[in-house]
């Protein structure tokens, strides 16, 4: 048996391990260990890939991945919970950038390369460098630094951007007839170039609210050009590990816009979340904010109550301070449950993890489709630090930027007690008219202060 044959059958192995870790992450239950099932499957593979005879200068490779490996372990660990989406968006550019050296080094080592072969060559360096730069915005808008979280928008711009795209095309397909003459190099260099400017300004325009639909995409394009990096240096596994990463962002990217009823088209040109105000005009009501105490009141006497957690309730890390107010009113003879919006916080599935962490039961958490029905029943739904989830504009007001996206009925409750610091907005910056209707009390201060209070009250009640 030959060293390839073997190192294949360990692709093979972790291809399955990469499968069954895909199945696990798909309930929150058994997700960690798909993560480690996956990464031992990860770890395998490339101890496999270094055994093999045609891999040089291991000191240098070793290196590389010594230096990316403690990079890497103090990003993950220092990166809170609420950063995680800026994390995974500036991952994909990772993914992206070592994409486009691969191109960069294929060509460099490829004497007189073949049409398709320099094709693919120029293709694989486009699509990581538009993942690259792309990404790397996408993680500045997110993070607020040297760029504002806004929508760049400009006259012409798709104009520009079609323009761009005709030039990568044009070039990329006379790099391809002359990839060994002179001209290649420059080809290459203009192409790669073009593609990072194309990946900046299809990023540019999109609005902060957007920006996970936007990592989710661009996830997906870091494993295509992965996977078109595995065809380049004729590796079974990365094309394969590159077509998972790159269907399953796909999937997530229109799950995520299906539960804001919009269209991934809609998403790139519609600068949703660009600062708009929203329709403040419309909103009619009175602010009626309510104390500890008698928040306390009306807990007390509720024989169901809804939590409806949302980003705020990541800033403040109550999650363990509300799992203790659940168990109070469970033992007051309430019935308890956590209403869950896919896209509540700042990363797909956040809340259920926050949930989690505090060791609230699966059971307990219900999905938006599932709870809304049952709104109208509930005595009194906590909505603890969330805002546009809940934002009753996104049916009511056709002008809302809101408009259309699902949300969580939470003003069909008997009451609405809503836990927040301030009239702040959310992350879509608009006026929230849950907070004006009548049957809403607002309980303003930090959600985790707020709810300490409320745990307080109960106890002080049994004595
Ligand atoms: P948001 O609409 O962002 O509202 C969060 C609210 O929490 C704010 O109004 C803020 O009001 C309050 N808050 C902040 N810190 C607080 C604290 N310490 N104590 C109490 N309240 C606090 O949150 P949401 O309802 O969860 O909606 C999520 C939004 O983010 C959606 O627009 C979604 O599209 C977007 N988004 C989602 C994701 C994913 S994938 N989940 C990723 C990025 C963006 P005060 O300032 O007045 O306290």
């Amino acid at each position: 048996m030959n060293t390839q044959f073997l190192v294949n059958i360990v692709y093979i192995l972790a291809a399955i391990t990469f499968i069954l870790g895909f199945k696990l992450m798909s309930n929150p239950l058994h997700a960690k260990r798909g993560n480690i099932l996956s990464a031992i499957g990860m770890a395998a593979a490339i101890i496999a890939t270094l055994l093999l005879p045609d891999i040089r200068y291991l000191a240098w490779v070793g290196g590389g991945a010594a230096v990316g490996f403690a990079i890497g372990a103090l990003l993950a660990y220092r990166t809170p919970m609420t950063g995680m989406p800026q994390m995974v968006g500036l991952l994909n550019g990772f993914g992206g950038l070592a994409s486009l050296l691969v191109a960069a080094a294929e060509y460099n080592v490829t004497t007189a390369p073949s049409i398709f072969h320099s094709f693919i060559i120029v293709l694989t360096a486009f699509i990581g460098a538009v993942t690259f730069s792309g990404s790397v915005i996408a993680w500045a808008k997110l993070e607020e630094r040297f760029i504002s979280g806004k929508a760049v928008v400009f006259k012409g711009q798709q104009l520009v951007n079609i323009g761009i795209l005709a030039a990568i095309l044009l070039g990329s397909l006379w790099f391809a007839g002359a990839a060994d003459t002179e001209m290649g190099m420059s080809l290459f260099i203009g192409v790669a170039l073009l593609s990072l400017l194309m990946g900046i300004l299809l990023v540019i325009p999109i609005g902060g609210a957007d920006m996970p639909v936007v990592i989710c995409l661009l996830n997906s394009y870091s494993g295509m050009a992965a996977c078109a990096s595995g065809f380049l240096i004729n590796n079974s596994l990365l094309i394969v590990a590159g077509a998972l990463v790159g269907a399953s962002g796909i999937i997530l990217t229109l799950i995520m816009c299906k539960a804001m009823n919009r269209s991934v088209a809609n998403v790139f040109l519609g600068g949703f979340g660009s600062g708009a105000s929203g329709s403040a005009a419309d909103v009619v009501g009175e602010i009626k904010p309510v104390s500890a105490e008698d928040a306390y009141l009306l807990l007390e006497a509720a024989a169901s109550v809804v939590f409806v957690p949302g980003y705020g309730m990541a800033v403040s890390q109550a999650q363990h301070t509300v799992r203790e107010l659940a168990e109070q009113l469970e033992k007051n003879g309430a019935e308890v449950s956590f209403a869950i919006h896919p896209v509540a916080g700042r990363m797909p599935g956040h809340m259920n993890v926050l949930l989690a962490e505090a060791n609230v039961s699966y059971d307990q958490m219900v999905e938006m489709d599932n709870i809304n029905p049952t709104m109208p029943t509930v005595d009194v739904c906590m909505v603890i630090g969330a805002n546009d989830v809940v934002n009753p504009a996104a049916e009511e007001d056709k002008n809302s930027p809101l408009w259309g996206m699902p949300i969580i009925k939470s003003h069909e409750a008997r009451t609405v007690i809503v836990l927040k610091r301030s009239m702040g907005k959310g992350f879509a910056g608009v006026e929230n008219p849950l907070f004006f209707k009548n049957n809403t009390r607002m309980l303003f201060g930090d959600a985790k202060a707020s709810i300490q209070s409320l745990v307080n009250e109960f106890k002080s009640a049994q004595g």
